[in-house]
């Protein structure tokens, strides 16, 4: 079912996105070589349960951790590990989502560990600009084609692979709710948008094959099939009439003429 919010809603909405983006500013900075990604996630777990918020991933089927830490050629779903000391050169992905008086918001950026090649360096940049250039077409009625089509002209355009098997998703009192967000796709086909949908657009770019695999040790970590590094990016996002979305975990962006 596809829910539509209320302006009161979709504020209630916006707060809990405005302490995610607090959430993953703070675990960014605390990225660099020498650290672990369980010291990543104990971090992000503290800051949100400090805040009053439920951290929405833990428990989450099963799930062991309030953070998502994928590096390098692992796209999504890294479990935060001990074990797991981050090495300059890594990229990583910090994926992370919350629960604030019932609304949940969920975002991921990916960040370099200390000095990276200029090669991953760009594979972030072009991520982050697919998830502009789709996001800025979640207007109502335009289709989640034109949001999907928009994401992979760029990255292929790049050179790069659209990760097909993960969507993004609507979201609201629950993380995932219909519609899944496809980052690929026809311009002016699939499902029309409407004023107050809630949406997380998240494209999930591989710098070579966009296939992918699921480890099956511990049933979440999803590579990339050869082994090359993949970046994510991810914002919550609320759906107007006449205007491109407000992106409710990132405050104070505004959208400009180039963006
Ligand atoms: N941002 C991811 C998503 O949209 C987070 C899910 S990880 C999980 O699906 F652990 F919560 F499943
Ligand atoms: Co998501």
């Amino acid at each position: 079912m596809i829910t539509i919010k209320n302006p009161e809603q979709i504020g209630l909405m916006r707060r809990a996105g405005a302490l995610l983006y607090e959430v993953l500013q703070t675990v960014a900075q605390a990225v660099k070589p020498g650290v672990t990604t369980a010291e990543l996630d104990a971090i992000a777990e503290k800051y949100i349960r400090d805040h009053g918020a439920t951290p929405s991933f833990l428990g989450y089927e099963g799930y062991p951790a309030s953070l998502c830490t994928s590096v390098d050629d692992t796209v999504v779903h890294g479990i935060p590990s001990e074990q797991e000391v981050l090495r300059e050169g890594s990229i990583i992905s910090l994926d992370c989502g919350l629960v604030l008086d019932g609304w949940q918001a969920d975002s991921a950026l990916t960040v370099p560990v200390g000095r990276v090649s200029e090669e991953k360096r760009r594979l972030i940049e072009v991520t982050e600009a697919c998830f502009f250039a789709g996001a800025r077409q979640a207007i109502a009625g335009h289709t989640l084609g034109d949001v999907g089509h928009a994401v992979q002209a760029i990255a292929e355009a790049n050179g790069y692979g659209v990760v097909r098997d993960l969507t993004g998703h609507g979201i609201g009192r629950e993380m995932h709710e219909e519609p899944s967000v496809y980052n690929f796709g026809r311009a002016g086909h699939g499902l029309k948008l409407r004023a107050g949908m809630t949406i997380a657009v998240e494209p999930m770019i591989a710098m070579g094959t966009w296939r992918v695999e699921s480890d099956e040790e511990d049933g979440w970590r999803v590579r990339t099939a050869d082994g090359k590094p993949a970046s994510h990016y991810e914002h919550t996002m609320a759906v107007f009439e006449d205007r491109p979305p407000e992106l409710l975990t990132l405050p104070g962006h505004v959208w400009k003429e180039a963006d």
